[in-house]
């Protein structure tokens, strides 16, 4: 080959690379991988779906798309059984190659992934599971959540019974970190306000053989009663209370889980219930409104504090990938405009504290018909603690 050809074809070849490196320079950045572990059976498999509906509305809205990266979604059902979730979570990780995790409902669940998290580095946004812990002592960098803390309801719950005038209560919950937390939170808030719980009442998770307890309860006669329950298990454990004839006698009271996205099959025994919770059915806010139209239009369906924390985990993750150009791996930048970001939440605008968690109001809600009407603001942007966090 004469050497003018052999130049001819070196450029040919040259100009064939950079063409290809234009091409791949303009090509789509890769799909982003968003692993859902979530209860899909079980108690809590309505809460998991309205997760992952809230979720893929919000990237909906944004075509698909989170800071300009497709989103493509693996999804798990973790039964809310604490004894899989390693097991699942390392999959998600490992053989799927997820960018991020969103999960779960399930405190202790939620714990298990957070130490996943925690030791591999991989983000991890939490759309519902208050284990305190998880913006407590196992807080990290890149852990974060978009719901609450176990101990939020239940304090503010706790000093709102007191302004009652109720002195003497007895509890009532599943025996697990969520239930004890929830206890917890409302007797920290209760006790401090001057009142006594008398009784803590428990059952293991996910059980709703109530009537042995219910009979308790009647014998105790306290003036009220605090309790934690959600789902499936909130629905039958509001219809035996009111079967066992308390509802008339002893005031219940709750974290707002035990009337939220249940009210349908609950009728009228929740009917006048006074919760506390971070959502309500009747805010007046136009993120709000906006938001449950283009739920209910999507889903035929009415959403619930679940459909809004996994629509606010899709935010965060927006805000961060935004921060960081769609660069997941520039860890330190993303947490730091989570850090700084305001989540304009269908609950009311919401910051993160120290350890990530929502510094978010929390209103007292009573049942009226098939809605959480809002009664008030039982505590205004009320921060967890975050014992034991350092970050
Ligand atoms: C929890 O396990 O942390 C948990 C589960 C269901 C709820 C709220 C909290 O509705």
């Amino acid at each position: 080959m004469n050497h003018p050809r052999r130049i001819t074809l070196a450029l040919a070849a040259c100009s064939a690379l950079l063409a290809a490196g234009g091409a791949l320079a303009q090509a789509a950045p890769a799909k982003l991988k968003v692993g859902l572990m979530l209860p899909y059976t079980g108690t809590f498999a309505a809460l998991g779906t309205a997760i992952e509906n809230g979720f893929r509305l919000h990237v909906a809205e944004n075509g698909g798309k989170l800071a300009g990266r497709e989103i493509e979604f693996v999804r798990v059902d973790d039964e809310s059984d604490p004894a899989k979730a390693s097991d699942n979570v390392n999959k998600l990780i490992k053989r799927d190659n997820v960018d991020v995790l969103v999960g779960t409902v399930h405190s202790g669940v939620a714990m298990a992934m957070a130490k996943v998290a925690k030791d591999t580095g991989t983000l991890l946004i939490v759309p519902n599971a208050g284990a305190d812990a998880v913006t407590g002592p196992m807080c990290a960098p890149n852990i974060f959540r978009s719901s609450f803390s176990n101990w939020q309801p239940g304090y503010a719950m706790g000093e709102m019974v007191a302004k009652k005038g109720h002195k003497k209560v007895v509890t009532i919950t599943w025996k697990y970190a969520a239930g004890d937390e929830s206890v917890r939170g409302f007797k920290e808030g209760f006790e401090k306000s001057g009142g006594k719980v008398v009784k803590e009442l428990s059952l293991p998770f996910p059980n709703v053989e109530f009537q042995a307890l219910l009979t308790e309860i009647a014998a105790s006669k306290p003036d009220a009663v605090y309790t934690f329950f959600a789902g499936g298990g909130a629905v039958k454990f509001v219809k035996d209370y009111a079967a066992a004839g308390l509802k008339k006698h002893i005031p219940l009271y709750g974290a707002g889980f035990l009337t939220d996205g249940t009210l349908e099959a609950q009728g009228l025994d929740a009917d006048g219930l006074l919760t506390t919770l971070h959502y309500a059915d009747s805010l007046d806010n136009p993120r709000d409104k906006a938001f449950r139209l283009a739920y209910a239009k999507t889903y035929k369906l009415q959403p619930d504090v679940y459909a809004v924390q996994g629509y606010d985990a899709a935010q965060m993750l927006g805000v961060g990938l935004a921060a960081v150009k769609g660069d997941i791996g520039k860890k330190a930048e993303f947490a730091e405009a989570l850090r700084r970001a305001r989540i304009d939440s269908p609950r009311g605008a919401f910051t993160l504290s120290k350890s990530h968690n929502p510094v978010q109001d929390i209103y007292l809600r009573q049942v009226t018909g098939k809605e959480n009407k809002v009664v008030g603001v039982a505590s205004k942007a009320l921060p967890d603690p975050g014992r034991g966090c350092r970050i």
